[in-house]
Parts: C-alpha cells; sequence; structure tokens
C-alpha cells in the first residue's frame, strides 16, 4: 500500500541521464505547494510488480527556486527501489512526499569563515542544492567542494560544478570556491586519491585548496558512505571540532547517505 494520497503526490520524470551503470540523475516535476531548505531530502516511492510499494530517501540536487526537482541515485543492482528505478523512462511516474525533511542544512552553523563540503558517492546531492543558494556564496569567504569516489567515470556534475562560480545570481563571489575531486582506485600524479580522513590527517585537503583549517573558522559537512561519515567524523574529533546543534553551535554537520 502506497501512503496515503494526502501524504504524496505522484510525479512524472522528466529527464532522465545515465552517468554510468550505476549512476543516474532524473528530473520530476514539481508541485507547486512542495518547499525545502537546500540540503534537505524528500521520500520517493514506487510500486513493484506485486503491488507493494517501497519508499526511500533522496536529497535534492535542483536548487530551492527550480521548477523541477532533481535527483542523483546510485543504482544497486538487486537494490528493491532502484533495480526498478532505473528501469523508468521519461514519462514515467513515481510519488513523492509531500513534506521535505532534515537538518543537514547551513542553518546549523550560525557563524563560520570558511564551508567545506566533504562527499563522497552520491553524498553530493545536497551540496549541489546548497551550491547553488546565492547567500552561502555571500555568506562564505572560501568554498570548498571535496567530492571522493572510487572510478573518474564516477566523478558526476563535472562540467555543473565547473560553471558553478560563473553563475549570474553570485558570479562576483566565484573567486571563493574550489573543487577537489579524489579518485581512490584510478590514482594518478597530481591528483588526490587517499580516502578524505586521510587527507584530512596529512593536510593533503588543505594543500590542495590553499586553505588552512581551523575550529574557530572552519565548518564542515559530511555526507555519504556511512563508515566514510564515521571515520572522517572520528578525524576531525581528533582535530578539535565538535558536532554543531541549534542549541550549541559548532563545526561539523553530518548526514548518512544510507
Ligand atoms: C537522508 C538520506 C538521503 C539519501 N539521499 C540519497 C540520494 O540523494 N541519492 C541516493 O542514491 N541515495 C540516497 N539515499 C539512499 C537511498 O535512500 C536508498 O538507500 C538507495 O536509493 C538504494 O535504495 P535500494 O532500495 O535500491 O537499496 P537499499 O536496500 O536501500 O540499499 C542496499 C545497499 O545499497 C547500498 N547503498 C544504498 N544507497 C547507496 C548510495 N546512495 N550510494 C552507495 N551505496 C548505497 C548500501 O550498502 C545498502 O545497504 C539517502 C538515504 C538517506 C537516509
Ligand atoms: N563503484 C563501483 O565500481 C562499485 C563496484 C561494485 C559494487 N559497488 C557497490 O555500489 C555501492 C556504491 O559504491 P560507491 O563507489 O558509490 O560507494 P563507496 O564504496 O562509498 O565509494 C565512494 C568513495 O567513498 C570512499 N570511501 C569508502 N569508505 C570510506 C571510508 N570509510 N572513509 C573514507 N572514504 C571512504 C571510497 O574510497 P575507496 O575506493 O578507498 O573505498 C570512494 O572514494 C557500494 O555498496 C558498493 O559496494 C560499487
Amino acid at each position: 500500500m502506497a501512503t496515503p494520497e494526502d501524504k504524496h503526490t505522484t510525479e512524472t520524470i522528466t529527464h532522465l541521464r545515465r552517468w554510468t551503470d550505476t549512476l543516474i540523475s532524473f528530473r520530476l516535476t514539481r508541485p507547486a505547494g512542495f518547499r525545502f531548505t537546500a540540503g534537505q531530502f524528500a521520500r520517493l516511492g514506487l510500486q513493484t510488480e506485486t503491488g507493494e510499494a517501497v519508499w526511500r530517501a533522496y536529497s535534492m540536487v535542483s536548487a530551492v527556486w527550480e521548477e523541477y526537482l532533481e535527483f542523483f541515485s546510485i543504482v544497486v543492482p538487486h537494490g528493491a527501489f532502484t533495480s526498478r528505478l532505473c528501469r523508468k523512462t521519461e514519462g514515467d511516474t513515481l510519488w513523492l512526499d509531500k513534506t521535505a525533511t532534515g537538518f543537514f542544512t547551513l542553518n546549523r552553523f550560525p557563524d563560520g569563515r570558511d564551508l567545506w563540503l566533504l562527499a563522497t558517492g552520491t553524498g553530493l546531492a545536497p551540496y549541489l542544492s546548497i551550491l547553488q543558494d546565492p547567500d552561502v556564496w555571500s555568506r562564505f569567504e572560501h568554498i570548498v567542494l571535496v567530492h571522493s569516489v572510487r572510478h573518474t567515470a564516477e566523478l558526476a556534475y563535472r562540467e555543473e560544478i565547473a560553471a558553478l562560480p560563473q553563475h549570474p545570481l553570485w558570479a562576483e563571489h566565484g573567486h571563493k570556491f574550489r573543487y577537489l575531486p579524489v579518485v581512490t582506485r584510478e590514482p594518478a600524479a597530481g591528483r588526490l586519491s587517499a580516502r578524505i580522513p586521510q587527507l584530512l590527517a596529512s593536510h593533503a585537503l588543505e594543500e590542495a585548496a590553499g586553505l588552512a583549517l581551523s575550529p574557530a573558522h572552519s565548518r564542515l559537512m559530511l555526507c555519504g558512505n556511512p563508515q566514510m561519515v564515521e571515520d572522517t567524523h572520528r578525524q576531525l574529533k581528533e582535530m578539535g571540532y565538535r558536532l554543531s546543534r541549534l542549541s550549541a553551535p559548532a563545526q561539523l554537520a553530518v548526514e548518512n547517505g544510507w
């Protein structure tokens, strides 16, 4: 059974993009009343061949001001949701929860000078929405996006990321942005290839960004593989960083990708 009709809407897939065999992006029509804050997620649903409903959490990739909703998805070969999602085509439909949720948003940091966005795999998704918020570009002095994947082909959205600093809504702040791709299983000279916690411990991330980390100035968001989130959180704790709460602001916000 799906959730009651008053809790979700049925939306149409208007655009599909296949990055690799295991990574796809898709756009859905956006209901007029669907509101969210950049960094939040919504649940998407579909019906199986036997009539059961399968719901999964998905971070919005698209800007809060776009007319459509975009999502970036893994395809897990026998995954209940994604093995069916990957067979869908433009014109097919998905269910969308009416309410977006989540606390992986920038209001977790009332202060801070430098924003570090650390992702593995599809953990990139919420940052793409956050990076299309004009306030983020004016608020921070430096913005560093780190995306760690196994293989180069999995560095999705490279062209969109490269174009971000020139966007007319925040182009005067474009110089603040650094994009640091990390490819862990195809090491190449001059490219970061170690895991994020090691890159933090060795200061290689700071060197590549040309920016020092400090608890006073740096605000860090971690999203993706839960083991990466745990290991990176532990590393950053050793370096003096703490989870930020609305009642006790600090430096870190974390979100497990599954
Ligand atoms: C808050 C939140 C936000 C999320 N946002 C996204 C998103 O934007 N994009 C997205 O693809 N997924 C996202 N997920 C994961 C998503 O909800 C599903 O788990 C995923 O779509 C796979 O669904 P499934 O039913 O096919 O497999 P599941 O049965 O849900 O998962 C099977 C296994 O696949 C692996 N797995 C699941 N999700 C991922 C992933 N994203 N990357 C790598 N391995 C994975 C894990 O080993 C998991 O145990 C999010 C999860 C949470 C909790
Ligand atoms: N991508 C593939 O080619 C592939 C192939 C077969 C199956 N799968 C399955 O598909 C799913 C998604 O794969 P994925 O490649 O998107 O996700 P992933 O395994 O999370 O890898 C994405 C990035 O996260 C890094 N990472 C993993 N664990 C980490 C940790 N504890 N600390 C820091 N960094 C960490 C990986 O580095 P490392 O390379 O060092 O792990 C890689 O750079 C997984 O369940 C995987 O088992 C993927």
